[in-house]
């Protein structure tokens, strides 16, 4: 059953039950956020504002969101379509830094955590409520990312996380919904999978994931149709990008939410973006996602692609470095450090030149980049070619550059391997 708040608080902005008038819920309509828009309003004697926002999640109707939130007793509903700013100000950055996490997690969920946040305190502030309540339970990254952006944005908030309080399990909110007249959306039989999506991926947790040798079910793919179902015939997609973002698709300009709705769409057909994931969480927890991020797996290698062919070897072994960073602080829930700001200023620095088209391969389940063209290509066909020699490349220049360029590995291996040197 439910309990009544902890009133024990370890941070500093964490609500003191006693002074919560009026919450401004992160509303998504599933069961926990259902139940906890009630449990507000019934433990706190508060008020409750929810406010619904639209990453580009597939499948939700707002409508029915917001009539739930009203009947089950909302004082307002806010629903807010933040794709177009997601899509500019999250995503983007994404790809100019090539964000992938621990090699293979693009950061959806990461990317829209900080604009849910920043978006609860703009509709806190402009509602009056004090407080800001989420639906996270105490053992993942999301907490962390919400919590800290709200204490970084707004210290005069304060925050409750009902689900990591109430310690009521599945079972028991299934009974507090009935109680309270609040549906269940799917039914109350099967545990469903934990789900979290947005127009730049997928992912799902819970249930067999957590064993580590239970191969992924079919049963989880929502987004992604199952490499062995895709079509026979591979379809070739060409990306146009100017300064690290994309513009065009197959020679059409769209802008950057259609363009990457577009994608996602036929790189899903073909089976692309499966990943089968074990993070290293920021909480600590080792833990398996299976994520389906099919417009990811075909942008971030055909951006990664061209940045690679203006940049010189130098630029690409320094940046890589910095990418691997972004993508950490992205992940551990650190958006609004300063780092992050210098970081994002020297990738658009980088990705000024990062302007060209791609074309990359699909065929069941893989994404091959097939082509490259750039005005800004350091690259000479008339150099690399075996056939020709002259202009800024001598030949006959080699033999000394490799002995001068050997020069302290030959001094160290003989060092090491010199018989007269090595003891009986
Ligand atoms: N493991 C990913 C992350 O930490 C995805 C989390 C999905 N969140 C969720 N509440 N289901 O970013």
């Amino acid at each position: 059953m439910s309990s009544l708040p902890n009133t024990a608080t370890t941070a500093s902005y964490e609500a003191d039950p006693a002074s919560v008038r009026r919450v401004l819920l992160l509303y998504s309509g599933g069961l926990d956020t259902s139940v906890m828009l009630k449990w507000i309003q019934d433990s706190y004697g508060a008020e409750v504002v929810c406010l619904t926002v639209n990453l580009g999640q597939p499948g939700e109707d707002y409508a029915v969101i917001e009539g739930k939130a009203l009947r089950l007793g909302a004082l307002e509903c806010h629903v807010v379509d933040a794709r177009e700013q997601f899509a500019a100000e999250y995503v983007a950055p994404a790809i100019r830094a090539n964000a992938l996490y621990g090699g293979g997690y693009p950061l959806f969920t990461a990317l829209g955590r900080p604009l849910i946040a920043k978006l609860a305190v703009d509709y806190a502030r402009s509602t009056g409520c004090d407080t800001i309540a989420h639906g996270c339970t105490g053992k993942g990254n999301d907490q962390v990312r919400i919590e800290a952006t709200i204490a970084t944005l707004a210290p005069e908030l304060k925050v409750i996380a009902p689900v990591r309080s109430w310690q009521m399990g599945r079972e028991e909110e299934i009974e507090y919904a009935r109680e309270h007249g609040i549906p269940i959306k799917g039914g109350a039989e099967t545990a469903p999978y934990s789900i979290d999506d947005n127009l730049w991926g997928r992912s799902s947790e819970g249930r067999w994931i957590e064993d580590l040798d239970h191969a992924p079910e079919d049963d989880v793919f929502q987004l992604v149709t199952r490499p062995e179902e895709a079509p026979d015939e591979p379809e070739t997609v060409t990306v146009e990008f100017e300064r690290g973002v994309p513009v065009a698709l197959n020679g059409k300009r769209l802008e950057l939410v259609a363009l990457i709705e577009a994608v996602a769409a036929i790189g899903a057909r073909h089976g692309v973006g499966i990943v089968d994931h074990i993070e290293d969480r920021i909480v600590g927890l080792k833990v398996r996602d299976i994520y389906e991020v099919p417009a990811a797996a075909i942008l971030l290698p055909a951006h990664h692609e061209l940045e690679r062919l203006v940049c010189t070897i130098h630029q690409n072994q320094f940046k890589a470095q910095l990418d691997q960073q972004w993508a950490y602080l992205v992940y551990a829930g650190l958006w609004w450090e300063p780092l992050r700001g210098d970081l994002d200023a020297y990738m658009d620095h980088v990705n000024e030149l990062v302007t060209g088209t791609i074309a990359v391969k699909l065929y069941k389940g893989h994404a091959r980049v097939v082509t490259r063209s750039s005005p800004n290509a350091v690259y000479d066909a008339g150099l690399a070619s075996f056939a020709q020699s002259g202009g800024l490349f001598s030949q006959a220049a080699a033999p000394g550059f490799i002995e001068l360029w050997s020069l302290q590995s030959r001094m160290a291996w003989r060092l090491h391997h010199d018989p007269a040197r090595e003891r009986d």
